[in-house]
């Protein structure tokens, strides 16, 4: 099979993690057969320096064209001016959003060799295997009026949380539809206590609900939630949320997972492609700059979002299933990047954890 990429390395630890990813995939495309073509970008901070923007509008382009997009990281220090116009994270939220990738899974899985990695204790961790499904083209981040102002009395500044009907009845059947696949149970996260957008949420899932009678529907309040998924995590299986409190808590839930390193993604519209559906395909952890450069960044969470471009964009479950499997017996012979590390395993560099990788596909 012809895989057709765009490749968008970013900034900070992005390249570093990007490059391991793609040798994974290079190692199963040639192990069963495919071609992969890939069609390198830059992104964020690394296109305002070469062109003045973080995302030209030819990229954006580019990556329609494709099947799929392999994105690393944007963003660091440099490009860090709150006063400047040119923000680098308008590169991801400009995809994001150019590309109508509304629904983002993150998956949270608790490796038994990694159960040490985690502050939360071993029979709390023992079972986890949850899917957050994140809102991702709305809410907070895109909503209107959005701006900042002086007044005599000081500066003020407004967002604005806004969601139609349809933006999320799609959501929730993506939760629904997974839910479905996996243990049917359905957890919907938001304040409904006090945000009117959080009702409106919460009265669709009821009516999703009617859809999907095989799936058990639990609702939860976002901070209740926070709490619950440090104390009982095992108990949930999908997860759905609005774009903000979806942000916060993937963060959260790399806790339960040993490190943010460990925390892939698939950003999914409706656009399919030859055998599934077109997607974006990025670890959860950010650029990093303070390790970025040195080898040191762990390639697991964007050899894993790998494994998900696999599945969901190119149908190919056999592979992605031999990278997931690659992962986990690097990972039994002791493997570890720093973020992982613990006394009696094998410290190794990123290239060291991707070659591994490769190795065992
Ligand atoms: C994430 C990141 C992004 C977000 C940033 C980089 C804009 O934190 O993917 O979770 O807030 O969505
Ligand atoms: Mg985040």
């Amino acid at each position: 099979m012809e895989l057709n990429l765009a490749v968008l390395p970013g900034d900070g630890i992005g390249p570093d993690v990007v490059a391991e990813g793609l040798r994974v995939l290079q190692a199963v495309c040639k192990r069963y057969g495919h071609t992969a073509h890939l069609t390198y970008r830059k992104v964020g901070g690394a296109s305002i320096d070469e062109f003045g923007e973080p995302l030209p509008a030819e990229v954006l382009e580019m990556c329609r064209q494709q099947d799929a997009v392999f994105f690393g990281a944007v963003g660091g220090p440099k490009w860090d001016d709150p006063r400047s116009k040119l923000d680098p994270q308008q590169g991801i939220l400009g995809l994001r959003r150019g590309l109508d990738l509304f629904a983002n899974l993150r998956p949270v899985k608790v490796y038994a060799m990694l159960i040490d990695s985690s502050p939360v204790k071993p029979e709390v961790l023992q079972g986890t295997d949850l899917v957050i499904v994140r809102e991702l083209t709305g809410g907070l981040y895109f909503g209107r009026p959005r701006r900042r102002w002086t007044t005599s009395r000081g500066r003020r500044a407004v967002d604005t949380m806004r969601y139609t009907e349809q933006e999320i009845r799609r959501l929730l059947k993506v939760g629904f539809d997974l839910a479905r696949t996996r243990r049917r149970k359905l957890c919907c996260v938001d304040k409904h206590n006090v945000l009117e957008t959080s009702r409106l949420w919460f009265e669709i899932a009821e009516e999703v609900a009617q859809e999907y009678p095989e799936v058990q529907l639990e609702h939860l309040l976002v901070d209740n939630f926070a709490m619950s998924l440090i104390r009982r995590p095992s108990t949930f299986d999908v997860v759905v949320t609005e774009n903000t409190f979806g942000d916060i808590l993937t963060d959260e839930a790399a806790v339960l997972a040993g490190s943010l390193g460990m925390m892939p993604s698939a950003s999914l519209g409706t656009k399919k492609t030859r055998k599934g559906t077109f997607g974006l395909y990025e670890p959860i952890h950010g650029s990093a700059p303070d390790i970025a450069g040195q080898n040191k960044a762990n390639p697991i969470a964007t050899i894993l979002s790998a494994a998900m471009m696999l599945r969901y964009s190119f149908g190919l479950e056999r592979e992605a299933q031999a990278v997931e499997g690659a992962i986990l017996q690097a990972l039994t012979e002791g493997y570890r990047t720093a973020d992982i590390f613990q006394p009696g395993t094998r410290l190794v560099s990123t290239t060291q954890m991707g070659e591994a990788i490769a190795n065992y596909t």
